[in-house]
């Protein structure tokens, strides 16, 4: 797949008319006479490129929406003769496509990500996380080709188990956050309407399904916005110290992104799934002092590790989860889904691309 070059972009000017003819299709098969038409909201992000690879590979027809905030158009091919790519907010692109342009499915990624970014800019945050999500749905809702909605897997957090106490985690469990003068538990919430949204649509007719991911790692993954395996793996290759925040004791567990976007098809192709959540990452916990060990052993890099409080990393206060671990007992028993990428695999995938492309992760700091 290629990643680099200037491809033409799109944007919401150019989308087509109102040209595509209804039709009947339950999104589990290629439309008849065509590929399967597939929307991937926020597609050139870390997750969602990926996902956009595995769909074209199976041989779909893929549209894009994104506007950049964090994900980067060169994630993408750069020319692909089954990939339309819109660079516009999803809102706006939605209103502006034409009613004949309808798709099989919807894979709905976009957000504003990770809690750093959620903490520095609640508003931006909040409102991309409900407002878009309210409006894609209804999209989805109304864009029904030969009167079946079309089928949707929106992409939810381990966050929107904000700080319960329970581990493993499991997707009836109760959720617990912190008061409301902490930003820090918004975007938990948000994802957490998210969810109420999607199930409350699955209940009138949207076959819609719910993944919630726990930490998802790998290649074009950026640092730049806290997360901590791109930091790491940087700074690994820079000779530098690995900030570890707090005592390093707390516990992750950490999903090689191949494995996410393999089981996405999957969930959203499962009728049975549909009107359900399922925990989406891995079981293996570490902690995060131990992570630090491991990327400086398997990059053989000279790197010492540094303990940084956490008032310090983020906001006074700033309250962390010490485990965050999924039960897996109802996406293991709905497609057998199992993780198959060993985390030095990852870490050292991660490591190649950023060595190949060191700009990349100018935000990392060291
Ligand atoms: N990375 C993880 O470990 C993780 C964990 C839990 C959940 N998730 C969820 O997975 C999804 C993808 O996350 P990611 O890690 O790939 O992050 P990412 O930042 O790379 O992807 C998000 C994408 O959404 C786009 N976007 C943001 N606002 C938009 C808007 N208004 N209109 C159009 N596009 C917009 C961004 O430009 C970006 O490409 C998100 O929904 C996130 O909440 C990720």
């Amino acid at each position: 797949m290629e990643h680099a070059g200037t491809n033409p972009r799109y944007d919401v000017s150019t989308l087509p008319p109102d040209a595509t003819p209804p039709h009947a299709n339950d999104g589990e098969g290629p439309r008849p006479g065509g590929p399967r038409r597939v929307l991937v909201t926020g597609g050139s992000g870390f997750i969602g490129s990926h996902l956009v690879g595995l769909l074209l590979d199976r041989g779909d027809a893929v549209t894009v929406i994104d506007n950049l905030t964090t994900g980067r158009r060169h994630n993408l091919p750069d020319r692909h003769e089954r990939l339309r790519f819109f660079e516009a907010d999803l809102s706006d692109a939605l209103h502006a496509l034409g009613k004949g342009e309808t798709f099989d499915q919807i894979y709905h990624l976009a957000a504003a990500v990770g809690v750093k970014l959620v903490v520095e800019d609640p508003i931006t945050a909040i409102e991309t996380n409900i407002a878009r999500t309210i409006d894609l749905l209804r999209f989805a809702r109304s864009r029904a080709p030969g009167g079946v909605p079309t089928p949707t897997l929106v992409v939810s957090s381990s966050e929107v188990y904000g700080k319960g106490a329970k581990t493993p985690f499991a997707e009836d469990d109760d959720v617990v956050y912190g008061p409301t003068t902490m930003s820090r538990w918004c975007y938990g919430c948000s994802k957490a309407v998210d969810e109420y949204l999607a199930l409350a649509h699955a209940a009138r007719g949207l076959p819609a399904v719910v993944v919630r991911l726990f930490n998802t790692v790998g290649p074009r993954q950026v640092g730049e916005f806290g997360m901590v395996l791109p930091r790491f793996v940087a700074a690994a290759l820079r000779g530098e110290p690995l900030e570890v925040f707090g005592d390093g004791r707390q516990t992750r567990c950490f999903c090689d992104v191949r494995d996410v976007v393999a089981a996405m098809p999957r969930v959203l192709g499962e009728p049975s799934c549909r009107g359900k959540v399922f925990n989406l990452g891995s079981d293996r916990a570490i902690t995060i002092a131990d992570l630090a060990a491991l990327v400086v052993r398997v990059l053989g890099s000279r790197s010492t590790i540094a303990y940084v409080p956490y008032e310090r990393a983020y906001a006074p206060g700033f309250e962390d989860l010490r485990d965050r671990r999924p039960d897996l007992t109802r996406i293991r028993s709905a497609i057998g889904f199992e993780p198959t990428v060993p985390l030095e695999q990852t870490i050292r995938d991660l490591a190649a691309e950023i060595a190949r492309a060191p700009g990349a992760q100018a935000g990392v700091r060291g």
